[in-house]
């Protein structure tokens, strides 16, 4: 016999923590997660989280800012829901001890960033995500939630269309496993290893959106990846390249060509804040131009203490790598960095799957449309996952029909992670065509008739990595237009009418 939890949580960021943390009241939570407890996307997160605390801002204001980020795609009521619900959530966790930065009169110190009218991102310096992850570590553990490190989940257990647990590897014991839950729960992040370059660290392979895909589960919006247009150039530390916060352009930073000339006047009224898809192709069309494998991003003119102050992460990393940032232009590039969809929910972050549920960056709410705000997806985490934890209170138990036993083990498993990442930062980037984007299909087409069905356990990663590329080849192909994230030669321009989400079921596309 399997083990037996109430609520199973699969990943230990923002998403898995708030909730494990907020639902321990009701029910034994275990959280599972693939390597340590703090290895997450939310670790790394600079600029800060979205709310409103400005006197000059407003709910109304920040709706309407998210909304016209997502470029018509945005879901209405799931943005007023994140928009109205964030500033108690946000005040909770400075209340739990996130060292967020203060002004001089201990209020808030609000950051800027791209899209956002009003100056709205509460922040601790330039490491808000070390601390949010620090806290909410020891508020689940005061909450006597058990977190099991180095187990990946590698699939989802289904019976009559309900989930009832995941299949696991136990890295201690090189063994797979199961766990029964009356509820499972997705929190899995995002995507960023798809690609060559990337700002996520290793454990952002896309897990959860595939063990959803492959369990039946309507996955959304895929085609609206976000590349940050500040990475380092050629800097990766522990496999992830070195962010640039937007928020050296909040506070001044100017893009310019290797020639020094600014350029963001030419792509957009709003300059160097423009919203990242605008900034991300400006800067790829800025590096043709100028036949450069970079652009510059300057903010020297700041003062040095100012500046060491305020970015002390970034002003650090970067001197160990040679660059003085209050001296001298930062060289910087695209990379992939956030997936705007994901496994569908509703706004109480219930799957198209009975018991499943899907958290932070790995599901679709609707928020983000086909663009995300900076800071908005901390922000969206938090929320939805405190609802989750309201709408389980009352759940019932599962009743499981059958003996749930570990067959069907793949034998081979092989590892097409380099070759994967490397096509789609060529093909699927930026900027697509119809043309390169089949090509990439049939690429990965053939990759993945290379992978046994049946529980992946070696490479299960590489796996994910396989479906998760054809999901967002596939939904960019849906898309016949240019829209936010997604931008094809083909289809320069916005339609007129034009598909809401594009959202794909296992049927759809085989595998
Ligand atoms: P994560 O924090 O990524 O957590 C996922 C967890 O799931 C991890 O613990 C992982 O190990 C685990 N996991 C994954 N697969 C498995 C598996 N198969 N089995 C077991 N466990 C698994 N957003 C903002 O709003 N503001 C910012 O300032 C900001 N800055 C960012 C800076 C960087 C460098 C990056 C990379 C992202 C940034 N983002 C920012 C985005 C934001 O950090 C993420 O969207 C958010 O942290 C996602 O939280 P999450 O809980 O959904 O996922
Ligand atoms: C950044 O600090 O630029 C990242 C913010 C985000 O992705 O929301």
């Amino acid at each position: 016999m399997f083990k037996k939890v109430d609520f199973l949580v699969i990943g230990s960021g923002i998403a898995g923590l708030t909730f494990a943390s907020k639902a321990a009241q009701y029910g034994k939570v275990l959280i599972l997660t693939k390597k340590n407890k703090a290895d997450s996307n939310t670790n790394y997160a600079q600029g800060g989280i979205a709310a409103v605390f400005g006197k000059d801002d407003s709910i109304k204001s920040h709706i309407k800012d998210t909304l016209n980020g997502g470029e018509g795609l945005g879901q209405a009521k799931a943005v007023e829901i994140m928009v109205k619900k964030g500033p108690r959530l946000v005040q909770e966790l400075y209340n739990m001890g996130c060292r967020f930065s203060l002004d001089e009169n201990g209020k808030f110190e609000l950051g800027k960033e791209g899209g956002h009218s009003r100056r709205r991102i509460v922040h601790a310096k330039d490491y808000t995500g070390y601390e949010i992850e620090r806290v909410l570590l020891e508020e689940t553990k005061k909450h006597g939630v058990l977190i099991s490190e180095n187990e990946i989940a590698l699939d989802l257990i289904i019976q009559n269309g309900e989930c009832s647990g995941v299949y696991y590897f136990d890295v201690n014991t090189d063994k797979i496993n199961a766990i029964i839950a009356n509820i499972t729960i997705l929190a899995t992040g995002g995507i960023g290893q798809v690609y060559a370059h990337t700002t996520n660290p290793p454990i952002a392979t896309g897990d959860g959106i595939a063990m959803a895909y492959r369990a039946g589960a309507k996955i959304a919006n895929m085609e609206f990846v976000q590349f940050h247009p500040t990475s380092v150039y050629n800097i990766t530390i522990d496999g992830r390249s070195f962010l640039i916060s937007e928020a050296i352009r909040g506070e001044g930073g100017i893009l310019k060509n290797k020639d020094g000339k600014s350029f963001m006047h030419k792509y957009s009224s709003a300059g160097n804040l423009a919203p990242r898809d605008v900034v991300a192709r400006a800067c790829v069309s800025e590096m043709l131009l100028s036949n450069s494998k970079y652009v510059l991003l300057d903010i020297s003119h700041c003062k040095a203490d100012y500046l060491k102050n305020r970015f002390p992460t970034i002003y650090e990393t970067c001197l160990r790598w040679g660059i003085d940032i209050t001296r001298e232009p930062i060289p910087v590039v695209p990379a992939a960095h956030y997936m705007c969809g994901g496994i569908l929910v509703n706004t109480w972050a219930e799957s198209s799957i009975s018991r499943l549920f899907a958290l932070g960056e790995c599901s679709c709410t609707g928020v983000h449309g086909a663009n995300r705000l900076a800071s908005n997806s901390l922000l969206e985490a938090l929320v939805f996952a405190t609802r989750a934890a309201e709408k389980i209170k009352s759940v019932n138990d599962i009743k499981i029909s059958k003996e749930i036993k570990i067959t069907k083990v793949a034998k081979t498993g092989p590892n097409f992670k380099l070759p994967i990442r490397e096509l789609m930062s060529q093909y699927v980037g930026v900027i697509r065509t119809e043309e390169e984007l089949v090509k990439a299909c049939d690429v990965i087409d053939k990759f993945s008739q290379k992978f046994d069905d049946g529980i992946q356990f070696k490479n299960a990663e590489s796996r994910n990595i396989t479906d998760v590329a054809r999901l967002i080849i596939e939904s960019a192909l849906m898309r016949k237009e240019s829209r936010g994230l997604h931008y094809i030669k083909e289809y320069p321009k916005k339609k007129k009418k034009f598909m809401k989400d594009t959202v794909i079921e296992k049927k759809d596309i085989g595998r």
